[in-house]
């Protein structure tokens, strides 16, 4: 996970400081955040994913484009995301619409993880029903062991890489007593500059 130093942007430098506070006290899966799509129905749909990275274009996560968020995303490009620390009392919550990274940065990500994880994405068709945990276990291992014995790397496939989140919302929430809890929410206006407010608990 990346977090990067000269972030400009006063928000996403503020949520990078938080991240921060949350890595240094070595919080379990401190870097979780739970994302949020829209189907072509306007049904709505969450799951946890790891943010692999922070800087100034905004959030960075890695994923199968083609899996059900995938899908969602290609129909529409809104996201919500969420992150809450217990130890912190914080909440960040970030509204915005992803890109897909360049393939050369999938490529980088992809070319970083473990060889298991690497098969695993070859082989799972995230999101689609399989025959059985085993019969799938059992194809990464074999294949894992194929390309471990002729010392391969396996090449990204197209439906793995990285979107870029860009905000267009920020809410940053910290815990008060008594419910008076702190809101401070950035939005950015029609000219791309942000503004800030901050909300009633
Ligand atoms: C803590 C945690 C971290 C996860 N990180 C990722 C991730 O970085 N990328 C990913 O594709 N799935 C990740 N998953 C699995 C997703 O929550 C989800 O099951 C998967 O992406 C399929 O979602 P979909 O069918 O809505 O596309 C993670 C799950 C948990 C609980």
């Amino acid at each position: 996970m990346i977090i990067e130093r000269n972030i400009t942007s006063k928000p996403l430098a503020k949520v990078a400081e938080i991240l921060s506070k949350s890595e240094k006290l070595n919080l379990i899966d401190w870097n979780a955040m739970n994302i949020s799509t829209v189907d072509a129905e306007n049904k709505p749909s969450s799951r946890m994913v790891l943010l692999k990275k922070i800087n100034d274009q905004g959030l960075v996560f890695y994923t199968n484009f083609n899996s059900k968020k995938g899908q969602d995303l290609k129909n529409n490009s809104s996201v919500a995301v969420n992150f809450w620390w217990r130890e912190l009392k914080e909440q960040i919550r970030i509204e915005g619409s992803v890109i897909e990274l360049t393939d050369q940065e999938s490529d980088d990500y992809f070319n970083s993880r473990a060889l298991q994880s690497r098969v695993a994405a070859i082989i799972s068709q995230q999101s689609e029903k399989i025959e059985s945990q085993e019969s799938l276990q059992k194809k990464i291992d074999e294949q894992t062991k194929i390309y471990a014995n002729k010392g391969e790397n396996p090449e990204r496939p197209n439906h793995c890489g990285l979107y870029l989140i860009k905000p267009d919302s920020i809410e940053l929430w910290k815990e008060g007593d008594f419910r008076t809890h702190e809101r401070e929410k950035f939005t950015k206006n029609k000219e791309g500059i942000w503004e800030s407010y901050f909300l009633s608990p």
